[in-house]
């Protein structure tokens, strides 16, 4: 580290923690409530349930991804089945996924707990994300190797004892960074009177993305943490459709301009103009605009992706290919139908519209479930098939939601 260096040492030097533009990006906020308002009503609840479980796994592939880790979703889902490789840098990276994909869900039921109030941008949350996910990485995925050869341990959970660089930004100094992360927790604090505004919300969640980011305030980490932050931050304001949509995934396919345009925000004001902070406010707000596009274009993606009639031809398509494979009776076909347009079926009606026997049901019910395709859960003294989808079937049904390479090895696999 450059031994002339001033650290920042006060919070106000974060300042603005609000971007001040034209109206652009209230425009751009209401338009992305507009977007997730169609996503959100897409399908009935239980089948996007399924579909969320489905997206989880390829959000923790993105966000893992833009820090250089390139796990193949077939690794991923290896895992999620406990089956782990024998090199020990793939298996490191398969309880990384795994772990971020635990940590995704507990927030999403957390969140979703309207008995436990969550603020997304308390130092106490954010240090609970950060030892969920770092209590399940190996010893060599908590190690972080400087360029001068030192060794440093991430400690589960703990902020950070040590100065640290992301690209040409100096965070704050150690001894006074817990104070930036207190004005941070109450500045973005939803709850509080002067965030009652969702609009303004909505800024702030793009804002903070990169605020955080900028305090840096685990030795390592924190590139994880910030996008579960946003994650956090668009499911506490009811932005995240249930699931169904991933930013981690549009900032990874845009890696350069999303480096790019934190990079920029990190820089001071430029001149008399550019708002009235120690850093610059036209920056943020262009940090700002891109975050938001992104977040619109997502949810537009998935919007097409989840379209009904598609999603029936292609479930036709895989079912057709799993017959001509010999995995498949043509009949199943009519059960994940049923089941993708309803979100679960009973044994009775599965049994009606396949038109089959009991014994014959219970061999195809059987292979579905073994699929990972349906699961069925008693209720009551009804047997229900509720839908599910696995990693594996991803690029039959929602094409596009992974590398095409990674896809075309997703499906010559098979199910
Ligand atoms: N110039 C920058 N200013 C602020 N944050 C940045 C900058 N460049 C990268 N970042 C953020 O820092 C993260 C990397 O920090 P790091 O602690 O190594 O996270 P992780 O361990 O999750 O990789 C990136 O994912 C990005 O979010
Ligand atoms: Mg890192």
């Amino acid at each position: 580290m450059n031994k002339a260096f001033e650290f920042h040492t006060d919070p106000s030097s974060m300042e603005p923690l609000f971007p001040s533009d034209n109206g652009e990006l209230e425009a751009l906020s209401l338009e992305l409530t507009e977007s997730i308002a169609r996503l959100s009503g897409s399908m009935n609840l239980t089948t996007r349930r399924a579909i969320a479980e489905l997206l989880r796994p390829m959000n923790s592939y993105y966000s893992n991804l833009i820090e250089g880790h390139d796990t193949h979703p077939i690794d991923i889902n290896r895992a999620l089945n406990n089956d782990y490789s024998g090199d020990p840098t793939k298996r490191d990276r398969q309880h990384e996924a795994q772990a971020h994909i635990e940590v995704h869900r507990s927030i999403f039921e957390e969140i979703k707990d309207v008995s436990n109030p969550v603020i997304p941008s308390s130092v106490d949350f954010l240090k609970r994300m950060h030892r969920d996910f770092y209590s399940h990485l190996s010893e060599e995925m908590k190690t972080v190797r400087s360029k001068d050869g030192s060794e440093r341990k991430v400690i589960p959970g703990e902020l950070r004892d040590c100065e640290v660089e992301v690209g040409k930004h100096v965070a704050p100094s150690h001894e006074s960074f817990p104070r930036f992360m207190d004005r941070f927790e109450v500045f973005y604090d939803p709850t509080s009177t002067a965030n009652s505004s969702k609009l303004k919300r909505i800024i702030s969640i793009a804002a903070s993305h990169h605020r955080l980011a900028w305090i840096h305030p685990f030795v390592d980490g924190n590139g994880r943490v910030v996008r579960l932050f946003s994650d956090a931050s668009f499911m506490y304001d009811n932005l995240d459709a249930d699931g169904l949509w991933s930013i981690s995934r549009g900032l990874a396919r845009t890696h350069d301009e999303y480096y790019s345009m934190l990079a920029n925000a990190d820089l001071p004001r430029m001149g008399n103009h550019d708002g009235r902070g120690n850093l610059s406010n036209a920056m943020l707000v262009d940090f700002c605009k891109y975050f938001l596009r992104t977040a619109i274009d997502q949810t537009k993606f998935m919007y097409a992706a989840l379209d009904t009639d598609n999603i029936l031809t292609r479930l036709n398509t895989f079912c057709d290919a799993m017959v001509a494979r010999g995995k498949f009776k043509t009949e199943m076909r009519y059960i994940l139908i049923d089941v993708f347009l309803k979100g679960k079926i009973s044994k009775p009606d599965a049994m009606r519209i396949t038109n089959t026997s009991d014994k014959t049901l219970k061999n195809m019910t059987d292979a579905l479930t073994e699929m990972g395709l349906i699961t069925p859960k008693k209720e009551s003294i009804l047997m229900m098939y509720y839908a599910a989808y696995p990693i594996l079937i991803s690029p039959w049904l929602f094409p596009g939601l992974y590398p095409t390479s990674k896809e075309s090895d997703m499906m010559e696999l098979g199910i």
